[in-house]
């Protein structure tokens, strides 16, 4: 039996020193990544778990073997926000669950949630001023926020924003790895309180709309309809809220981060923005026609794929490149580490939109790239996040000129891999 490969001596102590240090994280598991390549065990005392990097273990855990693996880890923070939540929970119930959600992520009802996205993204976008500087990882979220509740709930969540915004934050804070990898007991201030806010909130959403249930056209309707609990119906909410907006705020947060600092990029979307859509407003169709837009926001999600790690626990044995996997342990897949990895990108840290191309994409290896995950347990807002990305960006920059600031940004592992300490950028309305 091989031995999983740990990084000793001096690499362990500069890992273990980066991974405690959280600003060096990422930089610590390329350079683990380097020296031990696709298969390695992390050097944190009290969380023994393996990386998998790389198309044939992606593979492995996401398709051929996924049976084997598991998602729910009753100890994680994630599970214990989450609770039934569709993205936590395993086998049958998992099913049912995403058959309930699936009908209104279907890429058939995404038309109608066009004008709601362009919309959403006036109503923020109308606040800059011209020449203004603006955090675009704050405007993203709100933009994010807007456009979730208003598309899968009905709701208009503008009142709620202020009021909720700090909890939203303290929600993520919890669910973002930190210290409780290593000490479980580690206190949470503030947590409960935003807990309780957010619960009342959502529960508060499904009472109003029990009490007027009309037709089920939106995704809290659908679920009231299928006859769930209120506290089964909160989880999926929640699990919506959560892994339907900050993913979201991360990629548009990224993107607009990007385009500030490569002005000929951007220049080449202003031009292909102006030749679609002119001044009016993008719809579907639009969507298809703004192929260079396409290729910018999925060469931000290889550099920076908001969702970087997932993570499983091995329901069985199982063997993997001459590795034995026990029952129990703890098996991790970088997202991140997969769409840097130098056997399959060239010059992998360079941002460079022409990487997908049709002709690029056709010839790359399946599973070397997967922002969206994969398998069975992909992710159900493919299709929402990708028009959402779109027409956020394509609206944006109908009126827009995105200047850096020249702020360093870096990225930060919270509940996703945002931009930290934001994208600060100024807004150049250009045809004042
Ligand atoms: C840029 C945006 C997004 C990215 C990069 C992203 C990424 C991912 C990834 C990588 C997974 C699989 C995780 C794993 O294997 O453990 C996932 C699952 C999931 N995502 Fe997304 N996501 C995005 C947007 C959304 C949106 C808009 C929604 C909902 C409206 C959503 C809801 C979910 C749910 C519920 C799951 C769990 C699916 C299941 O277990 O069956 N995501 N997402």
């Amino acid at each position: 039996m091989k031995l999983f490969p740990t990084p000793s001596g001096d690499v362990a102590w500069r890992a273990l020193r980066a991974l405690v240090n959280e600003r060096q994280v990422l930089s610590a598991l390329e350079s683990i990544h380097d020296d031990l390549g696709d298969v390695f065990q992390l050097p944190l005392p009290g969380f023994n778990a393996v990386m998998l990097v790389g198309p044939e273990a992606n593979r492995l855990l996401l398709v051929e073997d996924r049976e084997s693996f598991l998602w729910r880890a009753e100890q994680d923070p994630v599970t214990r926000l989450l609770r039934h939540g569709v993205l936590v929970e395993d086998g049958e119930m998992h099913d049912t669950l995403r058959h309930e959600l699936n009908p209104a992520l279907h890429r058939k009802m995404i038309e109608g949630y066009v004008e709601a996205m362009w919309r959403c993204t006036d109503q923020v976008a109308d606040q800059w001023r011209d020449a203004s500087h603006v955090d675009m990882l704050v405007e993203m979220r709100k933009i994010a926020l807007l456009i979730l509740t208003k598309t899968l709930f009905r709701e208009d969540f503008t009142p709620k924003i202020k009021p909720l915004w700090q909890t939203i934050l303290r929600t993520l804070q919890y669910i973002s790895p930190g210290l409780w990898l290593l000490w479980r007991g580690v206190p949470r201030p503030g947590y409960r309180r935003a807990l309780q806010q957010m619960d009342a909130y959502l529960y508060q959403l499904i009472a109003v709309r029990r009490a007027a249930l009309g037709e089920p056209s939106d995704l809290l309707g659908g679920l009231i309809v299928s006859g769930m609990s209120d506290s089964l119906i909160r989880d999926q909410l929640l699990t919506m809220l959560i892994a339907g907006h900050d993913t979201s705020t991360a990629l548009l947060a990224w993107a607009t981060h990007l385009l500030s600092t490569h002005g000929e990029i951007q220049d080449a979307l202003h031009a292909e923005v102006d030749d679609v859509l002119d001044s009016r407003v993008p719809t579907l169709a639009d969507v298809n026609q703004l192929s260079y837009l396409d290729r910018v926001i999925k060469e931000s999600l290889r550099l920076y794929p908001p969702i970087h790690l997932g993570s499983r626990i091995a329901a069985r044995e199982v063997e993997f490149q001459g590795y034995t996997f026990p029952p129990g342990a703890r098996v991790l897949y970088s997202i991140y580490l997969s769409h840097r990895h130098k056997a399959y990108w060239p010059d992998p840290q360079r941002f460079d939109p022409d990487r997908f191309t049709s002709q690029n994409s056709r010839q790359r290896l399946p599973y070397t790239y997967l922002p969206f995950g994969g398998g069975p347990r992909n992710c159900i807002g493919t299709a929402f996040a990708q028009v959402e990305a779109k027409i956020v960006l394509a609206r944006i920059l109908q009126t827009f000129e995105l200047n850096s600031v020249g702020k360093h940004v870096r990225p930060r592992m919270g509940a996703t891999l945002e931009p930290h300490p934001g994208v600060f950028v100024e807004m150049r309305r250009r045809h004042a």
